[in-house]
């Protein structure tokens, strides 16, 4: 590749030492699930959307952005985890797969800032192998400003937005709200620009409309339940949401909003009030507005029941067929499920000064981050020598969708020779047909080899 550059969207990128976006990725380049008629991620897009009427909807943005628009114009740090080439697909130092439908932001205040806007798009991140994982996915992008200028109010800012969240339309969802709007260190008001009423009117007009939007998608998902004779949640219990500190570089005071659903708290969506030099950035300092970022597929699967993400990606008649736009949304009726191959490789690692990046495999249990995660912690100055995420790549690129999971089930330190020993179990099961176990055993040598060649392990 380093000779011929990478061709994307018919447009050709230099590549580098930072490049790292693999074929498997570039193969499911281009589907934009998220509005194809009929998909279940475009239905899920178009049932949100329908709750910001009066905003455009930005859904053909191309997915190639440089490092100044996925990172510097938000306010990322220079050492921001998220940056990180084991977290991110680089097509070279400048140039890369967005990771977030942040990405546009300053571009489409700087288009048009006086309406609020969606931006639903694919978005890409390196990570786990599981059914709830996949290095691609959809997220969409929600943000509305006010001008503290405009000519027409003589009331203040403040009142202003007070005014118009006294529109939005009334639910009776049980809302728990304990923490204070602003945290000194971490959530500060931004009091160079806003006053505290500013930001808590920004804040509440934010909250309302979002949890206005939880209640459609919930309504929805109840009514579906029902319909299909799994019964509603509704009938056991009020539709319940919290709302939980968060952290992003682009907005200040941040939140996650979850869901009580089915007897879980579920992570729904990140927000805050926008970051005010990301405005200025965009040529419109005198507006002050929130944002929102939602993941489409956990939307989506809950929605539908969905159980697996790689189903989203299937062209088999006997999923695509299930979904209907004209229609209510109806549960997803699973067909048969093909048998689990499980195979489990163990090695130790080649010897090095560097940490190792790998999931406890207690972690796996927690849910993934409702938006993606990209929150502000602090990154290690040294190189990781093995990362997690480029065993899950060996994954994907040798069995792709075959792969359902892939799990750290035993690490090991050698107490003599301070050796390290780790042991995956990669769960082989295709959505379309038996995998025989000479497939099956044919793709984990292969995956073994890899190892090798790749990272220099040595099999056990
Ligand atoms: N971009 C954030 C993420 O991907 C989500 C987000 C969007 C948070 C807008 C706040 C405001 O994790």
């Amino acid at each position: 590749n380093a000779d011929h550059g990478l061709t994307i969207d018919g447009n050709t990128y230099a590549t580098d030492s930072w490049t790292n976006v693999p074929p498997s990725i570039l193969a499911q380049y281009g589907r934009r699930l998220h509005i194809q008629p009929n998909h279940p991620i475009s239905i899920t897009r178009k049932l949100i959307e329908s709750r910001f009427p009066a905003f455009q909807n930005r859904n053909e943005l191309p997915a190639v952005v440089t490092v100044d628009q996925n990172f510097d114009s938000l306010g990322f740090t220079q050492d921001h985890p998220g940056r990180s080439r084991t977290d991110t697909y680089y097509i070279n130092k400048d140039t890369l797969l967005r990771t977030h439908t942040s990405a546009h932001e300053v571009d489409v205040f700087r288009d048009n800032a006086s309406d609020g806007y969606t931006i639903s798009a694919d978005v890409y991140r390196r990570d786990a192998v599981d059914r709830s994982h996949y290095p691609v996915f959809h997220q969409m992008e929600g943000a509305l400003t006010w001008d503290r200028n405009a000519s027409s109010s003589s009331e203040d800012l403040a009142e202003t937005i007070m005014s118009s969240l006294k529109k939005l339309p009334k639910h009776d969802l049980v809302v728990e709200d304990p923490n204070p709007p602003f945290h000194e260190e971490r959530n500060p008001l931004q009091t160079k620009y806003h006053t505290p009423e500013e930001a808590k009117a920004v804040a509440a007009h934010l909250k309302r409309s979002l949890e206005d939007m939880v209640v459609t998608i919930f309504a929805a998902a109840d009514k579906a339940l029902a319909a299909s004779g799994q019964g509603a949640q509704g009938e056991q219990e009020p539709l319940k949401v919290r709302w939980v500190e968060a952290f992003f570089p682009h907005t200040s005071p941040s939140w996650e909003l979850e869901v009580w659903w089915r007897g879980d708290w579920l992570e729904v969506l990140g927000c805050g009030v926008i970051d005010q030099p990301l405005l200025n950035r965009a040529g419109v300092s005198s507006r002050v507005g929130w944002a929102f970022g939602i993941g489409l597929e956990r939307i989506a699967m809950l929605l539908f029941g969905i159980p697996d993400i790689r189903l989203f990606w299937s062209k088999d008649q006997r999923f695509l067929s299930q979904f209907d736009e004209s229609q209510p949304i109806r549960r997803f009726q699973p067909f048969s499920k093909y048998p689990a191959a499980p195979r489990d490789v163990a090695f130790w690692l080649p010897k090095s000064d560097g940490p190792v990046v790998v999931d406890t495999p207690a972690s796996k249990t927690s849910a993934p981050s409702a938006a993606g995660g990209q929150v502000t912690e602090p990154m290690s100055s040294e190189t990781p020598s093995f990362h997690e995420n480029d065993l899950m790549e060996v994954v994907r690129n040798a069995a792709g969708d075959a792969v359902e999971d892939v799990s750290l089930i035993d690490s090991f330190k050698h107490p003599k020779t301070g050796r390290q020993s780790l042991c995956y179990r990669v769960t082989y099961r295709s959505l379309e047909k038996t995998l025989t176990t000479e497939e099956a055993n044919e793709l984990h040598e292969q995956i073994r080899q890899e190892l090798v060649l790749k990272f220099g392990v040595e099999l056990r």
